[in-house]
Formats: structure tokens, sequence, C-alpha cells
């Protein structure tokens, strides 16, 4: 069997298939078509933490032992190279990473929203419709969707599905509606609707991890050399909210706050994040549509710059402040909302539980950047 890991040069992919490939002895391969380091030079940024080419991360890892792994550039909405791809390989399991993850990228114009759409949705129906052709019915499909496909409702948000009850009292449980608010998120909500119809058809077992944002800078495997690094955006389109604030902190730049920040945001760590994706693919899948909420922690974001500017003072002795600007997003900023995660939480015992306890080991390690940090803070305008 081989297991196949797509978009294996992304900030997730790399240290997932570095933890697949410790702990499975398998073949990992993954693919990926090098969009994302393209999309974050288009708008005039780059990745604080320097990223080797995957040549010398491959050449890296074999001489630090993961013997296992192998790597194959292609593009995965091309149908013919994945089709070929599955033909070839016919991976046991595959754990679905590749998309065009940022949301402020997919509203910069109509050209962004199609790329986007298209790049994504059509990357997962090629792979799941490859598997079909091929009669892989067995593989274990296994994509990070995202927690955003829930939108913001007042509600307590299930892991999944929820019971409907019509005015005459008829019940169902049906699956929670895609309410997303990006042209990116989306295409996630579409692609759990095709997981979810591949699975009725052929009873293929999908596990749908829907992703919350994730925080990090390093995870067990990528902190053994520098060559292994994953890559660490701050900018306004592909920065994720920590990552993002914890470079303020080292320039001296007050956190952004959008709007009144009083959104509350799920969270997990990078380290979380992968090692429960090596964990749902060990527990496996005998044929089912599985929800996965990925995430440990949800926080209200005023709560937390308040929490990281205190731990900043501690770390560094002076603390950025806090800059509100209007919210440059189309979100509802006062749900109560909480998140079902208990499905989630039986598959990891979580490392990393609050945040703002991580900040001391992001700022030691992003320290020796802070040069380069300072020298793109003109990517915080925004
Ligand atoms: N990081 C987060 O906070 C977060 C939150 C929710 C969901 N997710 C999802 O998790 C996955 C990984 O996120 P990430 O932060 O590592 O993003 P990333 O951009 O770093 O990784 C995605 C990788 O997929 C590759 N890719 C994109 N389209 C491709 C294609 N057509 N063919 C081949 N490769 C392609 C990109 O080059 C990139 O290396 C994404 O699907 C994202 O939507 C991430």
């Amino acid at each position: 069997m081989t297991i196949l890991i797509t978009g294996a040069d992304g900030y997730m992919g790399w240290p997932t298939m570095l933890k697949f490939a410790v702990e499975f002895d398998e073949r990992i391969i993954g693919v990926d078509n090098f969009g994302r380091r393209k999309w974050v030079e288009e708008i005039g940024s780059s990745s604080m933490v320097p990223v080797a080419s995957i040549k010398e991360r491959l050449k890296k890892s074999e001489e630090l032992g993961f013997r296992n792994i192998s790597f194959i550039e292609g593009d995965l909405a091309d149908k013919e190279f994945t089709r070929t791809l599955i033909k070839t390989l016919k991976p046991g399991i595959i754990v679905h990473l590749a998309a065009q993850p940022s949301a402020p990228y997919s509203h910069i114009s109509l050209d962004k929203a199609y790329y986007t759409q298209k790049n994504n949705v059509l990357s997962t129906l090629n792979l799941l419709w490859a598997l079909r052709e091929e009669n892989l019915n067995d593989t274990h499909f296994i994509e990070t969707t995202t927690t955003g496909i829930y939108g913001a409702p007042n509600l307590h948000i299930p892991e999944g599905f929820m019971e409907v009850v019509d005015g005459e009292g008829n019940k169902d449980v049906l699956p929670f509606p895609n309410i997303a608010s990006s042209f990116y998120h989306v295409t996630k909500g579409f692609d759990a609707v095709n997981m979810w119809l591949m699975n009725m058809h052929l009873g293929l077992p999908c596990s749908d991890v829907r992703t919350s944002i994730v925080y990090g800078i390093e995870t067990e495997e990528t902190a053994l050399d520098d060559l292994l690094a994953t890559r660490f955006d701050i900018d306004f389109y592909f920065g994720t909210l920590f990552n993002r604030w914890t470079a303020m902190i080292l320039a001296d730049y007050p956190l952004t706050v959008y709007g009144s920040g009083m959104q509350i945001k799920p969270f997990i760590s990078l380290e979380d994040a992968c090692q429960s994706l090596v964990n749902i693919a060990r527990k496996g899948n005998d044929g089912r549509y599985e929800v996965y909420n990925q995430l440990v922690e949800y926080v209200r974001i005023k709560e937390l710059a308040e929490e990281l500017n205190k731990a900043a003072e501690e770390i560094t002795g002076s603390s950025p402040g806090i800059n509100f600007i209007p919210n440059p997003r189309k979100e509802k900023e006062e749900s109560e909302y909480k998140f079902d995660n208990s499905k989630f939480l039986r598959i990891i015992k979580p490392k990393d539980i609050e945040m703002a306890k991580t900040l001391p080991v992001v700022i030691e390690k992003l320290q020796k950047y802070s040069d380069t940090i300072k020298s793109h803070a003109d990517v915080f305008i925004r």
C-alpha cells in the first residue's frame, strides 16, 4: 500500500509527510504544484522562515532517517495527471491537503475567485473520480476541509450533522449546510458534499476533517533541522491569525483586530493538526462519511489579543497594544457559538492546549528571523 499526501509542499502538508513517515512503514508519496510559493510571491510577501526546495527537504529528511518519502510535482486540477497518479500509485490512504486556502486571496478579483473554486473543487473531484475509475472503493480519503463551512450561527455547532424538526414534528438528521462566508470557504463545503456523494454511491470511506485555524511554527519532526522547516506566512492574505500576531509582536506593531473583536474563532496547533491526521488514518474508516471538528480551543479574538499582549510583555518587556480596524471581512461579529468536537477529542490527546502558553516557544524560534519580519512590516498594513 502507498499513502498519498496532496499539498505536500505546504504549511501543513510538509510536516504531515514527515509525521506519516515516522508512523507508517508504507511509502509516503507527496504531490504538489508549488502553487503556494507562487501565490505568496505574487502578493509581494514570502515565508518568514526560509523554506528549502523540495529537493533539499528530501535529501535532508533521508539523511535524518526518513527513508520512505517520495515526491511528485503535478497539478491535481488536471484530470489526466490525477488519473495517471491514482492509476499508478493505487494509494490505500489519501490525505488531501492541496487547495488554494486563502479567503482574502479568493476575494481579490473574479479571476482569483474563479481560480480558487476551479482549483479546489476540481482537484477533489478528480481524486474522487480517479478512485472510482480504478475501483479503489476501500481507499480511505481524508480531507482537511474547514470549520468555516459552519459559518457563524448562534448555535452549538454539531460535528457535521444536526437533527432538524419541521413544523409538523417530523425529524431527520441532515448534514450541516454549507453557509461559509468566502469564495474559498465554500469550495470546502462543495468538497464535503462530493465526499458525501462518493460515500453514498460507492461506500468510499471518507473522513471530512473540518480544520480550524492552525497555528505554530514547527512540529517535532520539522524542528530537527532548518532544512526541514515548514513555511511561516504573516501577510494579510496567507498569514493565519496567531502566526501573524506573533510576527507583529516581534516587530512591535499593534495587533490588528478586525471590527469589534467579539468574533469567536476555533484553533489547533500545527503539531496536533498533523498528529490527528495520522491518528485518523490509523483508526481507519469502514466505509462511512465521517466528520471530525478538528479544533482544540475556541476563543474570542479580542480576549486573545489582550492575553497575547500580556504574554508579550513578559517575554519581550514591551507589549505592542491593539489596533481595532474596520472589519475587511463580511462576517457576523457577535455570535456566541460553541463547537462539538467530542468525536475529534477521542482521536487525539492534544499536546498544545492553550495558544497563549505556546507564544514564548514561537517567539523564541522566530527571533532569529526578526530582521526579515521587520523589513516586511508593510505586509501588516491591511
Ligand atoms: N492552515 C489553516 O489554518 C487551515 C485551516 C482550515 C483548513 N485548512 C486546509 O488545510 C489544507 C492545508 O492548508 P495549508 O495551510 O497547509 O495551505 P498551503 O497553501 O500551505 O498548502 C496547500 C498546498 O497545496 C498545493 N496545491 C494547491 N493546489 C494544488 C493543485 N491543484 N495541485 C497540486 N498541489 C496544489 C499548494 O502548492 C500548497 O503547497 C488546505 O486544504 C486548507 O484549505 C488549513
